[in-house]
Parts: structure tokens; sequence; C-alpha cells
């Protein structure tokens, strides 16, 4: 079954063919990054506007690259839950227009679902259920026990900024540009990481949620310290710290959880999946503790379509198919068991 997923929730604009749910003949994502940057994040109603002038361009060049036309799609999947609501209402409008105009089932995805997803779409029946997942971009910070594709379970959250959004903030302060992931995750390749004494937030307190804020104001602290005494800003330095104190708490998290649910199976998905200390830390948790983890390539941990078409064929699978009466929410709910996490 070959299936357009459309996904527009934040500041992409993606679309994608992928077969029976595993196999990508094509992932197109339009960034609006040069839009956004001299903002220092994204504005919705410039994302929203966007998505409507490049949507259809995508999906075009989606289906070229796929080598199909529209007549040999078979459904279309489509972001419809999580994220800004005028950007999904622009994705979820062609997929519905589409799905009348192909006659063609139409099924609304979760946006982090989606992300969840992204790893089975990579590495199949290697992901073995239940696993534990930590969901980590600029939106959320999720550690999740995944009991089947459409059943999860709340361990831990982000009680205040997500692990990207702090990334994002922390280089808007530096002056560094947007988004603050890819740039700081590059510097710390340079720096030394116990440069700065900076605190791992709740990392020992019971439970598995996050609170990254401290982490955030404890950095701009040492910051300013450092600018009153005239002396020059380490910026690698502050990258190493910053990034190795991140990825203590979420190592330390997935630690604890895999142990006390004894999970053997780890994944990480979304935009802070591409991070290399986090990636090198999670390989070595892997080696000391027997434990298999997995993470998607990078076109897949960012905002992507293909993770909203090999979803879909699930749902569609399982009869759980939508109709033009599908609607677009900011948040809902994840799964049968209806998570909440925020
Ligand atoms: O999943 P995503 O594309 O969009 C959301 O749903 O939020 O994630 C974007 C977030 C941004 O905060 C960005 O700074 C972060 O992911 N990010 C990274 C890296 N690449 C992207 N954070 C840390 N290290 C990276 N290499
Ligand atoms: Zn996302």
């Amino acid at each position: 079954m070959r299936i357009l997923g459309i996904e527009s929730s934040c500041d992409d604009t993606a679309a994608a063919v992928v077969v029976d749910g595993r196999h990508i003949l094509s992932n197109i994502i339009s960034s609006q990054l040069k839009e956004h940057a001299p903002f220092g994040g994204v504005v919705p109603e410039i994302a929203a506007r966007k998505h409507v002038e490049s949507i259809g361009e995508v999906i075009e060049k989606a289906l070229t690259d796929a080598g199909l036309n529209y007549n040999q799609i078979d459904a279309i999947g489509v972001t419809a839950r999580h994220g800004l609501l005028r950007s999904i209402v622009v994705g979820a409008a062609a997929g519905k227009a589409l799905s009348l105009s192909l006659n063609v089932p139409l099924v609304g995805i979760h946006h982090i679902e989606g992300h969840i997803y992204s790893n089975i779409l990579e590495h199949g029946d290697s992901i073995r259920f239940p696993h534990l997942c930590l969901t980590v971009s600029g939106g959320h910070t999720l550690l999740l026990l995944v009991h089947a594709l459409d059943h999860y379970e709340l361990l831990g959250r982000a009680l205040d900024d997500a692990a990207g959004e702090v990334y994002d903030k922390i280089a808007r302060y530096l002056d560094l540009g947007f988004p603050g992931g890819p740039i700081i995750d590059k510097l710390a390749l340079e720096g030394n990481s116990t440069a700065l004494d900076l605190p791992r937030p709740m990392l020992h307190d019971p439970g598995y949620d996050f609170s990254f804020s401290g982490l955030k104001t404890a950095v701009i602290r040492q910051i300013e310290k450092l600018q009153r005494a005239g002396t020059p800003i380490p910026l690698a330095d502050v990258a190493a710290s910053f990034q190795q104190a991140v990825v203590d708490v979420l190592i330390g998290r997935i630690l604890r959880a895999a142990t006390v649910y004894n999970l053997s199976t780890v994944t990480v998905c979304g935009g802070v999946a591409a991070n290399r200390g986090l990636r090198s830390a999670l390989a070595k948790l892997a080696e000391s503790h027997s434990i298999e983890a997995f993470y998607p390539p990078l076109p897949l941990c960012t905002d992507n379509g293909a993770m909203i078409a090999g979803l879909a064929y699930h749902k569609i699978m399982s009869g759980a198919v939508s109709d033009l009466r599908l609607d677009a929410q900011a948040n809902a709910p994840l799964g049968i068991s209806g998570v909440i996490y925020k």
C-alpha cells in the first residue's frame, strides 16, 4: 500500500511516500528556517503562510521522487494533532482535498505518535514491545512506555521547558543562531564538558519528570559572571558543559526506567535525537547495561512526512480511518489510553 504522508505541524512543510509502513520512496522537507531565524524562534503566523505557499510543491516533489502519479497513491496520512494549530490546518486541508479528489482513505495522525513510529519505520521488528521511548524535541520531552503502536503509558515529561527549547533559548541568548540544537551540538565537540559547574536538575528525584529551565538559568548566570569579569565567553566550553548536563539527565532517566520496568529496548526520537552527545552516551549505556538502543537517521529525527505515512499504514490496517470531518488540534491525548502529556 502506497501512502502519501503530509506533515505541517510546526515550521517544516513535509511530504513523503512510504510503502506498507516501511519502505520510503521519497521524503521531502521544505525548511522555513530562513524565515524564522531573524526572530530566534518559530513565528506561527509566518509558519502557516509559508505552508500554504509550499505545500503543493512539496507534495508534487514527493510524488515525482517516488516515481508515482496521484492516481497511484492508495491513501493519505496527515498530521492532525499536536503543534501549531494554523500550521496543522494547512496540511489537514491539503490531505482532505487529495483524499476527496483521489477517492482514497484519509488518516489523521498525532505528530508525537509519528515521532515514536520513526524508529519502527527505520528499524522494523528490531523494536520490540513493550519498549521505552524518549521523545525529545523543541516542543516536548516525554518518557513513554510503548506497549503497542497505539498504546502508550506516560512515565515522565518536562515540567517546564523542553530539552530542544532550552538549546534554542541558550543559543538565542548567546546570539549563535536558530535552531540552537545543531549549533550547540557542533560547538560542544571542541569544548571541555567539565569547564562549567552546572546542575543536573531532578536527576536524583523520584519519578521520571524533567525540568530544564533551572539549567538554562544556571548557564545564563555563569555567562553573566564571566561578562562582569570581562572574560571572553568560552563558547565551546559553555556548549560542551551544557550539553553534558542535558545528556546526563536524559540518560539517567532512561537508565532508571529501563531498570525499574525491566526493558531492554530503548528508542529515542524527535529533533534532539540528532544530538551527537546523546547518541554516544546512549551507545555507552547500551553496551554497559545490555540494552538495545535505537534512534532514527537524521532526516527522520526532525519533522518529516515519512513517519506520518508509515504510521498511517498501521492505522489503516487496524481500521482507524478518518473522514472529511477530521479536525485539527494543537494538543490531544496520545493513543487509545488517552495519555495526557501536558
Ligand atoms: O522534532 P523537531 O524537528 O520539531 C519539534 O517537534 O519540536 O525538533 C526541533 C528541535 C529544536 O529545538 C532543535 O534545536 C532541536 O530539535 N535539535 C537538536 C539537534 N538538532 C535539532 N538539539 C540538540 N542537538 C541537535 N543536534
Ligand atoms: Zn516534531
